[in-house]
């Protein structure tokens, strides 16, 4: 697993500044203003800094940006990176200031003089999810990363203040992990080991085989794995932070480690991509990680369904009709729309034995979703206000973009069948909104549902705002968030 790079917290001693080695890291607030390293580090450079803000140079840039000189003389360090924060600094500009070192860090030390920082810990967390890099398949590439060491004032309080985000870290880059890896290495046989592994941390986990799924019913999710040599699975992954017995949050994961189409196959051109359309299994896994490794003092589990969409003799064919484990038949007019198939039986074995409190799903479901909102925001369809609401505050307050989109009678009726209780597509008319009707079907009356449509957020070919371009593990933070805003109280 790519491991965050460790971070280290100490007193400021201003005699180390000038021997440091690989990068130093220090702040200037936008008016000019230097710290007491600032100023150190302006003394050693023979008044740089000054000059800096005497040009004006400081006018054209925002909070949160900030300014790399290389091979500064007076320092021992390759570069000095000048991060432009007020001193009342949001969790936003002080994310952003640290996506900006992250982003310049490589693999070098840095040296982070943060003692004024208003937000040591969000600069941080910023400058560590962005270093991430996906290297286990580049055989002349080394993965250590140089390490952080954060000088702060009562380095003992940022230290215990940076634990829960250094676990949103290990959780995002978890995801990343999963979403990166090309699809002959994380089979459903990996990708279920992968998650059985965080026994270890704590979290209660049970892998369904097949025969387990037959008994269940689950004959949607099982007719998507028929054309595939890899074996279909359910795992399921509980955390029992809060108090015995109490309902836990359910969050359900579309697992299909690599989607052709099946039958319906898709065009060759970018059928790559489809590596990542296990994204949504690949968050509720990275969010169980940060649950366990923060100790969250709640009840949360994950549910995924780990399956292949491959063409065969023995794949599923468009006209089949299969029943879900809910007892719907179900027409596969497009064995394409097999997001959809998976999700339904695993929401309904969801509700059905952990009777939720609240049940959002995960999934790269449609291509209308990047049609509708691009890259920027995640397509949110949801049968309850408040549940919603809480999400997209969430979303909100972790900078993870999430836009509402109406649900509708009139778009359920799209997915009426001839010869069967419902069929898996709709046509191309608000793809985004009848993928989420058919969901709707297998949601139990009374049940706060939300549904999360990643397939523009999960990769993406440029960078995010936390992430470098490929995998940006949205939505691990916003639904840590969500599980803390609701479930523990602050
Ligand atoms: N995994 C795809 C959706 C997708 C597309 C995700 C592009 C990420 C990027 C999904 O299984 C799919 O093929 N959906 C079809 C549904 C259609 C056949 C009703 C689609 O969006 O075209
Ligand atoms: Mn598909
Ligand atoms: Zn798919």
């Amino acid at each position: 697993m790519t491991t965050p790079v460790s971070v280290a917290f100490t007193e400021t001693e201003l005699d180390l500044i000038a021997s440091a080695e690989g990068r130093v890291a220090v702040f200037i607030t936008p008016d000019g203003k230097l710290d007491q390293a600032g100023r150190r580090v302006n003394r050693l450079m023979k008044g740089t800094l000054a000059r800096i803000v005497e040009s004006g140079a400081l006018e054209k840039k925002s909070a949160g940006d900030i300014i790399s000189l290389a091979w500064p003389v007076g320092l021992s360090a390759e570069a000095l990176d000048i991060l432009i924060l007020p001193r009342n600094a949001s969790v936003e500009e002080s994310r952003r200031a640290g996506v900006a070192l992250g982003r310049s860090k490589g693999t070098k030390p840095l040296l982070l003089l943060g003692a004024s920082l208003k937000r040591p810990v969000e600069v941080i967390l910023g400058a560590v999810l962005r270093a991430y890099e996906f290297t286990p398949h580049k055989t002349s590439e080394t993965q250590e990363g140089g390490a952080i060491t954060a000088m702060v004032a009562k380095p003992d309080e940022v230290e215990a203040a940076a634990a829960p985000a250094l676990a949103v870290a290990e959780g995002v880059f978890f995801t990343r992990d999963l979403v990166s890896e090309p699809a002959n290495h994380l089979t459903t046989t990996e990708f279920a080991n992968r998650i059985l592994a965080m026994q270890d941390i704590g979290l209660k986990i049970t892998v369904f085989e097949e025969s387990d799924l037959e008994r269940l019913g689950m004959g949607a999710l099982l007719s998507v794995g028929h054309g595939s040599a890899s074996p279909t699975k359910m795992a399921v992954m509980e955390w029992q932070g809060g108090p015995e017995g109490e309902p836990p949050l359910a969050l359900v994961g579309k697992g299909v480690v690599f989607d052709t189409g099946g039958i319906s196959l898709k065009p060759s051109a970018g059928m790559e991509d489809m590596t990542m359309d296990m994204g949504g299994a690949g968050v509720v896994a990275g969010v169980m990680r940060t649950l366990a490794r923060r100790g969250a003092k709640a009840n949360v589990v994950g549910l995924v369904g780990l399956v292949e969409n491959m063409p065969s003799d023995r794949a599923t064919r468009p006209g089949d009709v299969v029943t879900s484990m809910k007892g719907d038949t179900i027409e596969v007019i497009n064995t394409d729309a097999e997001g959809r198939l998976v999700l339904a039986d695993v929401m309904w074995y969801a509700q059905e034995t952990y009777q939720p409190c609240g049940m959002i799903d995960l999934a790269t479901l449609t291509g209308a979703a990047i049609v509708a909102l691009g890259h920027e925001n995640a397509a949110v369809l949801s049968n309850d206000d408040t549940l919603c609401n809480t999400f997209l505050k969430a979303a909100k307050a972790e900078g993870e973009g999430a836009w509402r989109m109406p649900l509708g009678k009139g778009y359920a009726d799209l997915m009426k069948s001839q010869i069967a209780d419902i069929k898996n597509s709709g046509g191309r008319p608000a793809g985004t909104i009848t993928a989420a009707e058919f969901l709707h079907r297998f949601v139990q009356d009374g049940s706060a549902w939300v549904h999360l449509d990643i397939a523009g957020v999960a990769s993406v070919k440029s960078e995010t705002p936390y992430a470098p371009m490929g995998a940006s593990g949205w939505g691990v933070m916003a639904l840590n968030r969500l599980v803390a805003d609701m479930l523990e109280g602050d």
